[in-house]
């Protein structure tokens, strides 16, 4: 509108965005969108719908979610999730519902109540978990990361055990029988909060990601007990984060079985489960995580 009245075509420009407004619903978004981005949309999901979906809601504001730390009745969602309006409520958390439901679906697989968070700050997944009854142990690398973690403990008066190491190159003198590894990544899939990702789509950067994704993927294989479970996310779709780092793990290690999730809310692709967007949509809209579920089995 601003610019409208600088060149004193205020009517022309207010018909255009009525007749956007009127017409949102026939809008073709695909032409509109980056074509890597579309590209690498297009091998994950094969769904128009829900690559439209996506289109779509990288032009509108996303809602955003809090968690409670105990059930509430009044919540949206598996008695957890509420919307985030203006205020966080007392007992609340800022996390997206994608992340909640990945969490939510995976917890089952962690048999131990001692779980060892490789990747944890600033602390959502960690404090989700241990809200679900688990000792968690969290390390990350990241000082500035680790003190928002402690803000949010202190907030919520939570009290986890964090210690700043570097997951890579750290000696574990005990193995453990439930590992999560939230790994570090592109974060392809939170392109509703920060749209900027779909333009920066850089192959090399993402390839050198992968590598470490791998490292990281070997190390907790190291340090995981026969029977125990690695649960692997990244919030990203792209395949080299992905599949293919699942892919290649799974060629080199034979120990390995991979577990089916059961959520509705996630599509199979292949050697993992990708948040489906639109499964949500009802509610908001999530951001796109991708989840694999490694046992080592000898
Ligand atoms: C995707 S974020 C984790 C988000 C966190 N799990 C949560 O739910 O809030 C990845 C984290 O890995 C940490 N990281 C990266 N390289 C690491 C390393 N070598 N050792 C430990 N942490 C590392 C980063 O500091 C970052 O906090």
């Amino acid at each position: 509108m601003e610019e409208g009245k600088t060149f004193k075509k205020e009517k022309l420009v207010n018909a255009v965005l009525r007749n956007i407004l009127r017409n949102k619903n026939k809008i073709k978004y695909g032409k509109f969108i980056y074509p890597n981005f579309k590209k690498i949309l297009d091998k994950i999901f094969s769904s128009d719908s829900i690559r439209n979906y996506i289109y779509s809601t990288i032009f509108t504001k996303p809602k955003n979610y809090q968690i409670s730390l105990i059930d509430n009745q009044k919540a949206l969602y598996k008695k957890r999730v509420f919307i985030l309006d203006k205020k966080i409520i007392k007992e609340c958390f800022v996390q997206d519902i994608g992340n909640f439901e990945v969490i939510y679906s995976v917890r089952k697989f962690f048999k131990d109540k001692t779980l060892i968070d490789v990747c944890a700050a600033p602390g959502g997944k960690s404090i989700l978990l241990n809200s679900f009854g688990f000792d968690v142990v969290a390390i990350d690398n990241s000082q500035s990361q680790i003190s928002k973690f402690k803000e949010n403990l202190k907030r919520l008066d939570i009290k986890i055990n964090i210690q700043k190491v570097d997951f890579l190159k750290a000696k574990f003198t005990q193995k453990f029988n439930s590992i999560l590894l939230d790994a570090p990544c592109s974060a392809l899939g939170t392109f509703r909060r920060n749209p900027d990702v779909t333009l920066k789509i850089d192959q090399s950067k993402i390839k050198k990601h992968q590598k470490i994704q791998i490292q990281m993927i070997e190390k907790s294989l190291k340090i995981l007990n026969k029977k125990g479970f690695l649960v692997y996310i990244v919030c990203s779709f792209h395949p080299f984060e992905t599949i293919e780092v699942i892919d290649k793990i799974m060629q080199k290690h034979k120990n390995i079985k991979l577990h089916n999730i059961n959520s509705d809310k996630m599509i199979k692709r292949q050697s993992g489960y990708f948040i489906n967007p639109l499964s949500f949509k009802e509610l908001g809209g999530s951001d796109v995580f991708f989840v694999s579920v490694l046992e080592k089995i000898k």
